[in-house]
């Protein structure tokens, strides 16, 4: 997985309080907050880092390296809350309204796929640290890239939070259902 966020401690143990929500509400939140704040930082991530790259791209080639890097992590992301929302949630709502799936493969292979999928974003989010040495910016970056990097970490952490929530939390009480 990615970075820990800072005072990881303190946030896990808020987290885990969903071990003991109502499935459709735990579910409600992952899209509420964190796929929105997935969306809105992807947004923000792909004009500052257009913008860094055009403005300061010479003088930090990296910028150009990281435009790449952020423009597939986008589209893995993005096609990655889409799959959730559209095949996994649904189902996992059905079954919060006590209509059980077909079968257990209908919701334990979806599972194993997006589990995957996190570890797929996660190791491009690793990669973005590492070209950054951890998003932080060299003594002579201009504000471009400071805020890029400031996003970077902002949806670094939100991933983070949100990976737990669902591979720890979500994922792991569907399992435990034993269908
Ligand atoms: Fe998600
Ligand atoms: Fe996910």
């Amino acid at each position: 997985m990615s970075h820990e966020p800072e005072g990881w401690e303190a946030q896990r143990a808020e987290l885990d309080v969903w071990k003991g929500a109502p499935l459709e509400e735990l579910v409600q939140h992952i899209v509420d907050r964190y796929h929105r704040e997935a969306r809105v930082e992807m947004a923000r991530l792909e004009t500052q880092v257009e913008e860094a790259a055009l403005m300061e791209g010479r003088r930090h080639p990296v910028l150009l390296e990281l435009r790449e890097e952020v423009a597939r992590f986008c589209v893995d992301l993005r096609a990655h809350l889409h799959a959730e929302e559209r095949m996994l949630f649904p189902a996992l709502l059905d079954l919060a309204h006590g209509r059980p799936p077909q079968a257990s493969e209908d919701l334990l292979e979806p599972l194993k796929l997006l589990e995957d999928e996190h570890g797929a974003v996660a190791g491009l989010f690793k990669r973005m640290r590492a070209l950054t040495d951890g998003f932080v910016p060299p003594a002579d970056a201009r504000t471009s890239q400071r805020k890029l990097f400031e996003t970077l970490q902002a949806l670094s952490d939100s991933l983070y939070r949100h990976i737990y929530l669902e591979n720890q939390v979500l994922f792991a009480r569907v399992r435990a259902l034993k269908m």
